[in-house]
């Protein structure tokens, strides 16, 4: 495994030339675009790696995916009545659709329907128990006690956030946020702002690639039946305006974001965290993707073969 996550490297590494680092939220404009890592943890929780493998980057959009695992679990199907689940095929931050579609967003992981994810989490009880249910949920998954949000990159986001308070207040103007604007988007900004490694992002996604049971610990982190859900609005949703092309190159139910990483679910085999910083217009890395793709050549595990 680890001559094979070697040589996805080597086959991306010239994809780094062919991105750009997010410079709108300024504190991610100063990460070095040549950094390059990949980590693989498998059905028995050992985690392979590759490149800059150990080193915390900005998860940002990556979060939205835990973050929908416990609103789920917090509130249940409910929670659709709010968000839907169909591809948006529009840019992570748009808010076109949501005039049109009366301030519910299409799905969960663009940015509207993530703040609706995180104030469905906050639900009436204090703000703060939202990123504590984050950090406990990676922690454990993970086993890294040292996970934690980069303040730093969170006040930053904070300081640039007018695209996302819009997108709140638009849709708290329909009656679909419960909790104050200035509240949800406050811990929404954190949790983006969470650094892990690609080893530590790839152990705790790894209860996604089978069934919703951490492999190793035989925790039901959720039922089969989410899990199963979580993944099919990751390959539909996970890249916005380029999931197309990622399932076409990828096969992986996936997740992108804008510090750089990659979160890919190989179900029945393992999780793959991807991390480069340059990125595509679609804010997917350049070269992440492209060893996503080496890898997937290389093992069959798209989920279309
Ligand atoms: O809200 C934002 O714009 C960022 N915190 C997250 C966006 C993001 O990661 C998009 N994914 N590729």
């Amino acid at each position: 495994m680890e001559e094979i996550l070697a040589e996805a490297l080597a086959v991306a590494a010239p994809q780094r030339a062919a991105g750009r680092v997010a410079d709108y939220i300024p504190a991610l404009a100063r990460v070095d675009p040549d950094k390059l890592g990949i980590a693989f943890a498998g059905a028995d929780g050992t985690v392979h790696g590759a490149g800059d493998c150990d080193e915390p980057f900005s998860i940002q959009s990556i979060s939205k995916v835990f973050m929908l695992a416990l609103a789920l679990e917090k509130v249940g199907v409910k929670l659709w009545d709010k968000v839907g689940r169909e591809p948006s095929g529009d840019p992570f931050n748009s808010i076109v659709q949501l005039e049109h579609e009366r301030g519910k967003p299409r799905n969960p992981l663009i940015n509207a329907g993530a703040v609706v994810v995180t104030d469905a989490l906050i639900g009436d009880g204090p703000a703060e128990a939202a990123i504590d249910a984050l950090l406990a949920l990676l922690r454990g998954q993970a086993g890294s006690g040292n996970i934690a949000v980069d303040e730093e990159v969170a006040a930053s986001e904070s300081q640039t956030g007018a695209r996302n308070r819009s997108l709140g207040w638009f849709m708290r103007s329909f009656g679909n946020l419960s909790n104050p604007v200035e509240e949800v988007l406050g811990i929404y900004f954190r949790q983006c702002a969470v650094a892990m490694s690609c080893r530590q992002l790839a152990r705790a996604g790894l209860f996604l690639a089978f069934d919703g049971r951490d492999p190793v610990t035989g925790r039901a982190v959720c039922p089969w039946h989410r899990a199963r859900r979580i993944n099919s609005v990751m390959m539909l949703c996970g890249h916005y305006d380029n999931s197309g092309e990622f399932a076409f190159r990828v096969g992986l139910p996936g997740k992108s974001g804008v510090g750089g990483g990659i979160l890919a679910i190989a179900p029945g085999h393992g999780a793959i965290a991807a991390w480069s910083p340059a990125l595509n217009a679609a804010g997917t890395s350049a070269a992440g993707a492209a060893a996503l793709e080496a890898l997937v050549e290389r093992t069959g595990w798209s989920v279309f073969v």
